[in-house]
């Protein structure tokens, strides 16, 4: 099968207005001499409450910005747009009306058209936005309500660790890796994009239908669903499993150290396995490979929450031996509420500027006087504000921090070690990153660490095009105001992005 979604991140960025409901038809009613920007989008503007010089006024100003309003309410709005605070009665006003699309309109505040008259286009419908019918609780849980309200942004959207809709996500996966490993970004992102909607939903899809409305499910995507509805898997997916490519670059890039570049340069050289690898003698082994290889068996092996807590355990109190006023966190998928992880991931730092590299390197030579130092890869901080804000998000921030493979012993976890079976070394090796923000810097390093990459994927891109903001994992600067915002939390970032906090346990995007 064929991928139909060959667009690139930035044409993608769409204002879920639009994916909301398409128009038909178009009316006569109120068309107005202006230029219509906006063909996907009909306004209706209540008169009650906002009076009628008032709402004239409003409707000029839009249809001079390209909207479509309509001075008369009927199926073909998209948008109603109220000043009424009471919800009760604009609700039993606009049941009486006798529309028979109001549970596809979007019933507003003013404050979305003041926002959209600003930007000078619709803007994303946000929760704050939205005037909520508050009688029938039981509908907004039904097929059509919930759809029209999710957001196409991770960051909008709440996710916890229970996927309902594991099924689809794993092929999208699988998916989504596969265009990575052949170099199909767009396509890449459109499969993540569409695993993430469906990991979001509080209900398992059964039926294609009840995907109508969704955000970021395209036809192929859609396509791959309804084959796993119909015969219980995708062909696409058993296709890509049983090829010899991607097998093999699953295997390579599963070692540590080993990219995606390194892992196809070996593979198109005709090598298939790790004794092939190991045998070849023109290969050179870097160090962090090396380690890689030798303890394969236990970093390919999931870590547990008590191995996670126990080796936090062992960084405490290192770090509390150089320094009273150390602050340890643990970030990444643990901190989601993930039973499981790949690594263990901690943000080490102190209140004291400019002391928490040394810090960090004083946690490493007493892992070394352990002997519990397996292996180590160290980065010097290269932070200065002066090369901020970055135009372009790099995966790599520039704050101090090491990739280590750990050795933690069997005693000092709750519940004993997750053994492979006959192992009774009492021992086992875990990866481990730490990462030394200066203080002022921690709630942009705390939240870009926690993840999930989707999450923080889609937090920057919201920032970007419906803030005018750069996030990364160093900041927040305003492009309007052409200022960095500071943060003392997570809480504080989510704030000047206009964002409901999502705390981390919803973050599993
Ligand atoms: P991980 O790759 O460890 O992912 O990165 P995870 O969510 O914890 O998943 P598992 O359980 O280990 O497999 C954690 C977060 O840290 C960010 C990543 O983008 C991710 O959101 N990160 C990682 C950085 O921001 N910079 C880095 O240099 C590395
Ligand atoms: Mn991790």
């Amino acid at each position: 099968m064929q991928a139909k979604s060959l667009v690139c991140e930035e044409e993608d960025q769409v204002s879920s207005v639009k994916t909301i409901r398409k128009r038909s038809k178009p009316t006569s009613v109120g068309v107005p001499s202006h230029v219509i920007k906006f063909k996907e989008v009909r306004l209706y503007l209540v008169e009650r409450k906002m009076g009628s010089s008032r709402r004239s006024f409003l409707t000029q100003l839009a249809r001079s910005k390209g909207f479509v309003v309509d001075d008369i309410l009927s199926d073909e709005i998209t948008h109603v747009v109220s000043e009424d605070s009471e919800t009760s009665s604009l609700w039993t006003w606009l049941k009486g009306c006798g529309l028979g699309n109001l549970s596809k309109m979007q019933v507003l505040h003013i404050s979305w058209f003041t926002d959209s008259m600003r930007e000078g286009r619709p803007v994303t419908v946000e929760n704050r936005h939205l005037i909520q019918d508050a009688l029938p609780a039981l509908q907004i849980e039904s097929a059509l309500a919930p759809v029209a309200m999710i957001s196409q942004y991770a960051c909008q959207r709440r996710t916890s660790t229970d996927n309902k809709n594991k099924i689809f996500t794993d092929a999208f996966e699988i998916l989504a890796e596969n265009y990575e490993f052949n170099d199909l970004k767009s396509s890449c992102i459109a499969f993540r994009r569409a695993a993430s909607v469906l990991k979001s939903l509080p209900w398992t899809v059964e039926c294609i239908g009840a995907t109508q409305g969704l955000p970021c499910l395209r036809e192929h995507t859609k396509a791959v669903m309804e084959d796993i509805l119909q015969c219980g898997r995708s062909f696409e997916v058993e296709k890509i499993l049983s090829s010899e490519r991607y097998q093999t670059l699953k295997l390579f890039t599963s070692v540590f150290g080993v990219g995606l570049k390194t892992a196809e340069k070996w593979y198109l050289r005709g090598l298939r396995s790790f004794s092939e690898i190991l045998a070849e003698p023109s290969i050179e082994l870097n160090r962090m490979q090396k380690s890689g290889f030798l303890h394969y068996g236990d970093i390919s092996r999931a870590v547990t929450k008590a191995e996670a807590q126990a080796l936090g355990n062992i960084i405490d109190e290192a770090a509390h031996l150089i320094t009273s006023d150390a602050v340890i966190a643990m970030t990444g998928g643990f901190r989601r509420g993930k039973e499981v992880g790949h690594d263990v991931d901690f943000i080490v730092t102190t209140p004291e500027a400019g002391k928490e590299e040394y810090m960090l390197r004083q946690i490493i030579d007493s892992f070394k006087k352990q002997g519990i130092l397996l292996y180590c890869e160290y980065q010097a901080s290269t932070f200065h504000m002066s090369k901020l804000p970055c135009q372009s998000f790099e995966a790599m921030d520039y704050f101090a921090k090491c990739f280590l493979i750990l050795r933690l012993e069997a005693s000092r976890v709750d519940g004993g070690l997750s053994c492979a079976e006959g192992d009774n070394r009492g021992w086992r090796a875990i990866r481990v990153d730490l990462v030394s923000p200066p203080m002022d810097r921690y709630a942009f390093a705390l939240l870009g660490w926690t993840g999930s990459t989707q999450f923080d994927r889609d937090l920057r891109r919201f920032a970007r095009s419906e803030r005018r903001m750069i996030l990364d994992n160093h900041t927040l600067y305003d492009k309007t105001k052409k200022e960095f915002l500071t943060a003392r939390s997570e809480e504080d970032i989510f704030a000047h992005l206009g964002l409901e906090y999502i705390e981390p346990l919803q973050r599993n995007a």
